[in-house]
Parts: C-alpha cells; sequence; structure tokens
C-alpha cells in the first residue's frame, strides 16, 4: 500500500483496523534488525524479555512520572529500579539516584548538577567548563551549550584510553567537572577510573563516571571473568554515575539511571519554581511529564531477567565478539581495536589496501547497515543480543567484500556519522 504522506490533521478519525494497515506497511520498510544488520539503534535480547516490557509498559500507559504523589506503585517501582541500579555500581549508604530518558538526560544532569555544585560549594563564578576526554560522548557538549559552560576535549593517550596527565593541564579554576566513560562509545575503552578520581580529589572537582552504555554490560561481564577497569562508586573521587536501561537493561526506550554518591547533592540537582499561579513546580530531571510505561518495563526487565539474566546475555555477545574478532584478525590487513574490553567490536584497515570504505560499500551492497567511525577509520558495531548468531553470515559477507574490495575502489567516501 502506498499512500501519500500527510500535510495536515485529518478532519474525521479513521477506523484504527485501516490506520494498522498503513503503520504495518511503513513498518515493514524499517531497518531489518532482527537480522542483527543494524550496528546501533536497536538493543534486543529475546521475544519472553520483550514480552514482559511490553506488557509492563502497557499496563502503565496512562500514569505520569510527575505525579508520584498519587501513584503509589509507580513510586515504588521507579526508587526499586534505582535502588537496583545503586547496588549493581556499589554505591555507598546514603547515595541517591533518579531515573531519566536516557543517557543525554542523565549527562544532562551530571552537567547541570556539578555547575550549580560547583558555584554553590566552592565558589565558582563566571562561565564554567568541563574537562573531558576526547572520546566522551556529544551529549556533554549538548548539555553545556544549554548550560553555557565550555568544553574541553582533550586528546587521547596511546590506547585511546583519556590522558589524565593532560587533562589535568587543561584544568583551572573555572573547572566544575571532569569525567570519563565506561566504555567510550567509539573504541569501547574504559578509561581509568581511579586515576581520574585522584585528579578531581586533588582539584576539588565533580568526577561524573559515564557508564551510559556499559553499565548493564561491564558488571556482568567482570562476573565471568573478564578483565574489567574500575568504575563504579568503589572509585574513590566518584561523585556521580549514568547508566542506560534503554540499552543492555533490554528496557523499552526512555530508560537510564542518574546516580549520586550522596543523596544532599540532589539539591543542586533539583529545579523548583513557586513564581506561576499554581503553588510549587519541583523536579528532579529535565522532563516534566515522565512515561510512567518506561518506568514499569524498566522494572520488569531488571526483574525478569536478574543478575544471572544478565550475566548470560552478556556472556552471548562476547562469545559473538570473540567469533568475529577471530575471522576479521585472521583476514591479512584488518586490525581490531581493543578486542576484549567491551561489547564495542570496531575493525580498521592497513591503508590504502585493504580499504575500509570500499569494504563498508560492499558490506552496505550485501545488506548490512555500516557503521563508520573517523578516528580511526574504521567499521562499528554496538553488538548486543540482537547480533549472536551473526558471526558466520557476516564473516562470509566480509571475506566476499574484501574481494570485492580488491577489485572495486570505493566510490565517494561516506561520511563518518552516527546518526
Ligand atoms: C557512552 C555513552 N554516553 C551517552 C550516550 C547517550 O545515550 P542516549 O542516546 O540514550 O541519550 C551514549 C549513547 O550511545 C553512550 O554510548
Amino acid at each position: 500500500m502506498k499512500t501519500k504522506p500527510m500535510t495536515s490533521l485529518p478532519e474525521r478519525g479513521r477506523p484504527w483496523a485501516e490506520l494498522r494497515a498503513e503503520l504495518e506497511a511503513l513498518h515493514a520498510g524499517e531497518g531489518d534488525w532482527r537480522g542483527g544488520r543494524l550496528p546501533a539503534f536497536v538493543f534486543h535480547l529475546d521475544e519472553a524479555t520483550d514480552h514482559a516490557v511490553r506488557e509492563a509498559y502497557a499496563m502503565y500507559f496512562s500514569e505520569n512520572g510527575l505525579g508520584m504523589r498519587v501513584f503509589p506503585g509507580l513510586a515504588r517501582l521507579e526508587s526499586e529500579v534505582i535502588a537496583m541500579g545503586l547496588a549493581l555500581f556499589n554505591a555507598p549508604a546514603g547515595a541517591a539516584g533518579s531515573f531519566t530518558s536516557g543517557g543525554t538526560e542523565s549527562l544532562f544532569l551530571a552537567v547541570k548538577t556539578a555547575r550549580d555544585w560547583f558555584r554553590a560549594e566552592r565558589g565558582g563564578t563566571g562561565r564554567l567548563n568541563a574537562v573531558l576526554p576526547y572520546s566522551a560522548h556529544p551529549a556533554f557538549d549538548k548539555a553545556a551549550h544549554y548550560l553555557d559552560l565550555e568544553i574541553r576535549r582533550v586528546p587521547l593517550a596511546a590506547g585511546f584510553r583519556a590522558d589524565v596527565a593532560a587533562m589535568e593541564g587543561a584544568i583551572d579554576a573555572s573547572t566544575c567537572l571532569i569525567a570519563g566513560s565506561a566504555p567510550g562509545y567509539t573504541h569501547g575503552c574504559f578509561d581509568s577510573f581511579e586515576e581520574l578520581g585522584a585528579l578531581a580529589q586533588r582539584h576539588g572537582v565533580w568526577m561524573h563516571v559515564d557508564a551510559c552504555f556499559g553499565g548493564l554490560t561491564a558488571p556482568f561481564a567482570r562476573d565471568l571473568g573478564e578483565p574489567i577497569t574500575k568504575f563504579d562508586f568503589t572509585v574513590p573521587g566518584a561523585t556521580s554515575l549514568s547508566a542506560d536501561l534503554h540499552k543492555y537493561g533490554y528496557a523499552a526506550k526512555g530508560a537510564s539511571l542518574f546516580l549520586l554518591r550522596e543523596e544532599r547533592l540532589k539539591s543542586h540537582q533539583r529545579f523548583s519554581s513557586s513564581n506561576w499561579p499554581h503553588g510549587t513546580y519541583a523536579t528532579d530531571t529535565f522532563s516534566g511529564s515522565r512515561p510512567a510505561g518506561a518506568i514499569a518495563a524498566a522494572w520488569a526487565a531488571l526483574n525478569s531477567l536478574g543478575a544471572a539474566g544478565y550475566r548470560e546475555a552478556v556472556r552471548r555477545v562476547l562469545d559473538e565478539k570473540r567469533r568475529l574478532v577471530a575471522g576479521i584478525e585472521a583476514i591479512p590487513g584488518l586490525t581490531v581495536v581493543r578486542p576484549s574490553e567491551s561489547t564495542i567490536l570496531l575493525y580498521t584497515s592497513a591503508q590504502p589496501a585493504p580499504d575500509i570504505e570500499a569494504i563498508a560499500q560492499s558490506l552496505s551492497r550485501r545488506g548490512w547497515v555500516v557503521g563508520r567511525t573517523k578516528e580511526p577509520r574504521g567499521i562499528h558495531i554496538a553488538l548486543n543480543g540482537v547480533h549472536v548468531g551473526i558471526a558466520e553470515r557476516y564473516l562470509a559477507d566480509l571475506a566476499a567484500a574484501i574481494r570485492e574490495a580488491g577489485e572495486t575502489p570505493a566510490s565517494q567516501r561516506a561520511e563518518a556519522r552516527y546518526n
């Protein structure tokens, strides 16, 4: 069915059966994530988890996280999700947290809370700044843009880790925040948080641990014996931590945690105003109305999988990654970046041959949506449950792509872009 795009609100409503058919037609044309052919965007484990998540979301479809006073059950679900997060990241007694709409909102809150804390408790004035490794997520820059902070990105050390000494050189009296990633999205590499925490303590600044990507894999990978860099509240100097539930928590989209070492720091996070006719309006998050469904769905995901379920999920993804890494590294000229540190798969080629862009274009022709990175120029997949089982097909197509790349030079180089 081919319909013309709508340009205005229809005068009369149409029956659901008709709308449903239209939706189904559009939906059928979406990226085929079920076959593991997307490099990012969809995190899916299995039908049983999705079923629990979907039902929980639907049950809380109408409620609103802005009105916890009238939804005590929802308030309890939210506090249980936060408590599970605090325990998972070894937060000390007296820690606190918030449920947010995603990594971007969690990082926004980190920047906002650090800024207001620095002004109130460290006497910061004027335009403040945040010192970050070059690998940090752009949501920090977005927050800084909204909050009028300067972002100072510091080039990475060897091995794509934060260069802590160089970060120290970028700190001045107006620095309120430093941060690192656990891991960074591009290279899948964990920054050295113990060094970053010590740096934060030496300079009296806030340190945020961005575990948005790895928060729901790293603790379980460590249980499995993987060498995971220390990144949670056991790191002295770690003031706050973000971890996304809508990635490896396999919850519905719109779910992340922003956690604070000390509850009292929430006073710098909270916004409150009574300068309007309705009286006091106070929120801990950027959002006002908040989808209760996302909270219930996150609670359902955490409880339906449990630690054992997450451990098994991580084991399957890392096993698949090992198969992919072995196959890729067997191809002359290809190198996997930091092959064992996280669920990120990133590989590059010894330029000029094989040409990574020609490989990417050939993989695209074979039906893979290719994630490209800029530095280094490489091919990137955020491996998760949806990619378990792709290795054989992917490696066969990669072998064909390598042959083709030798014969067909790349057409115009595609831009490395995240979305
Ligand atoms: C390390 C890291 N931080 C933050 C984010 C932002 O998360 P979101 O897209 O949920 O806003 C991402 C997303 O991939 C990430 O990988």
